[in-house]
């Protein structure tokens, strides 16, 4: 076949497809590779007239037919199934060709990849893709990173069919080395939070204020057109409307009938693991990461509410407290990104990737899961300083949280009083009030540190290392 392909994908489920018939829409020739004949045949099936689409289930003819430098992307699950597709591609690849890894790929396994593709003068990209199915079809939001000069090669097409926020693509250079693969798991670390912080609310308004299902979606309809207006809140408006097709019951509704045991694949775990690598705090995505670890304790949770013989306490929600509970969960979303920035921020310095945070901030305004209106808030931040260690620190974003501190620490108290356990928004007050802390109790730490270990200590007034021969009372 002619080498006149402009992009290869190797995995054409539904993804994969989607994001070639992306490319396909902007006049773009692709091919997908796929063992499955009728991927293959349905990824052809699904071209609209005029468009170059091929499905093939010969990699050597999908290689053999793109334009050099080649572009493959692969969609296959993280782990070896990505070292398999590498192995099967090599024979058939040339000097500066450029493979994209396109799933949740773990960053130290791409870093690995990069150097060891590197030496065989391939180009490899970890690239995070945010969206989903539908995102990857009209529109996603992408992450990619590794080697500056190739993505020159890159750009066109994927600014062609990323999302767009304010007329910009959501697409930009995320660094070097692994920064893509880096910046999409601390995506996805902000995404556990901040589901994890929705879900609070919801038990809040439904488990404590018996609020139903109907009012649940009105108010977070109503949330969406405001400050909190955001993917996800979106979404959680919809499932609360959503039925329970398995009954004839209008009244019965989904999300009443859903196993209270939450899945993960991984990357809300890296994120905290890595975290505390660095180290930097990030306790809103930790806990959001413990709160899923904890759901899948069911059977103990049965037992321990039967002997506590525990019940929540129910409340009243007036519209004050609604009130209170959006600019309460605006506060947390602020601190969520803002532990997540900050992750970024440090990994960038000590891992040498070189983050641009602007374009993070670009990039995730649209087409991926945790897109909101927030996010605009924060573009001005980068803008005067691009390395803005921590958001807190910007002037507009404290206006923006002292403004709502007061809603957090009354929802937190509603919280309290009804026994709703609300960890991550409690873990984000805490964090925003140690961060604000001019001295934490950590002398205290450090003394016992001195006491038990003679781990020594530094002073205030004055410089060096010094340990005491503490007073054990009876010695
Ligand atoms: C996205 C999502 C996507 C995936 C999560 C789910 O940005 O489109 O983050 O990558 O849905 O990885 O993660 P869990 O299964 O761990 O919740």
């Amino acid at each position: 076949m002619e080498p006149g392909f402009d992009f290869g994908m190797i995995g054409i489920g539904v993804m994969g497809s989607n994001l070639l018939l992306n490319m396909a829409d902007h006049g773009f020739a692709v091919i997908g590779f796929d063992l499955k004949q009728e991927r293959a045949d349905k990824l052809e099936a699904a071209a609209k007239k005029g468009q170059v689409v091929k499905g093939t289930t010969r990699v050597e003819e999908m290689v053999a037919s793109l334009k050099k430098p080649r572009k493959i992307m692969m969609l296959v699950p993280a782990g070896k199934p990505v070292d398999s597709v590498i192995e099967n591609l090599l024979p058939h690849l040339e000097k500066d060709d450029i493979v994209i890894d396109g799933g949740n790929s773990h960053y130290k396994d791409t870093i690995q990849r990069i150097n060891y593709l590197q030496n065989k003068g391939i180009h490899f990209f970890g690239m995070g893709v945010s969206g989903g199915e539908l995102g990857a079809r009209l529109g996603p939001s992408m992450m990619p990173g590794g080697d500056k000069e190739a993505y020159q090669y890159l750009k066109p097409i994927l600014e062609a069919i990323a999302a767009k926020a304010d007329g910009e693509p959501c697409v930009a250079y995320m660094g070097n080395n692994a920064a893509g693969h880096y910046v999409k798991m601390v995506h996805n670390g902000i995404e556990y939070a901040m589901m994890q912080m929705i879900s609070e609310v919801y038990d809040l308004l439904h488990r404590g204020g018996g609020l139903t299902n109907q009012a649940l979606h009105s108010i977070f309809k109503k949330w969406n057109e405001g400050q909190l207006h955001s993917y996800l809140i979106e979404i959680t408006a919809e499932v609360f409307k959503t039925q329970d097709d398995e009954t004839e019951d209008p009244s019965d509704f989904l999300i009443d009938h859903i196993l209270d045991q939450a899945g993960s694949k991984g990357t809300g775990k890296w994120t905290s693991q890595d975290a505390m690598d660095l180290p930097v705090a990030i306790p809103t995505i930790d806990m959001a990461v413990a709160m899923r670890d904890l759901s899948v304790y069911k059977e103990q949770r049965v037992r321990a509410a039967k002997l506590y013989n525990s019940s929540v306490n129910k409340i009243e929600i007036t519209q004050n407290d609604l009130g209170h509970l959006e600019n309460a969960l605006a506060f947390c979303f602020a601190i969520a990104y803002a532990q997540g920035l900050s992750m970024l921020a440090k990994a960038s310095d000590e891992l040498n990737m070189n983050i641009p945070l602007p374009d993070v901030i670009k990039v995730w305004k649209a087409g991926c899961i945790i897109r909101s209106a927030l996010l605009g808030n924060f573009t001005e931040a980068f803008r005067k300083d691009p390395k803005l260690p921590n958001l807190l620190l910007d002037d507009e974003i404290a206006e923006l949280l002292k403004n709502r501190e007061e809603s957090i620490r009354q929802v937190l108290e509603i919280g309290i009083k009804s026994k709703i356990p609300m960890a991550g928004m409690m873990s984000a007050l805490s964090y925003y009030d140690a961060y604000l802390s001019d001295r934490m109790p950590t002398n205290l730490i450090q003394a016992q540190r001195d006491f038990f270990g003679a781990h020594t200590y530094q002073r205030i007034d004055k410089k060096g290392v010094f340990h005491t021969e503490w007073y054990v009372e009876g010695e």
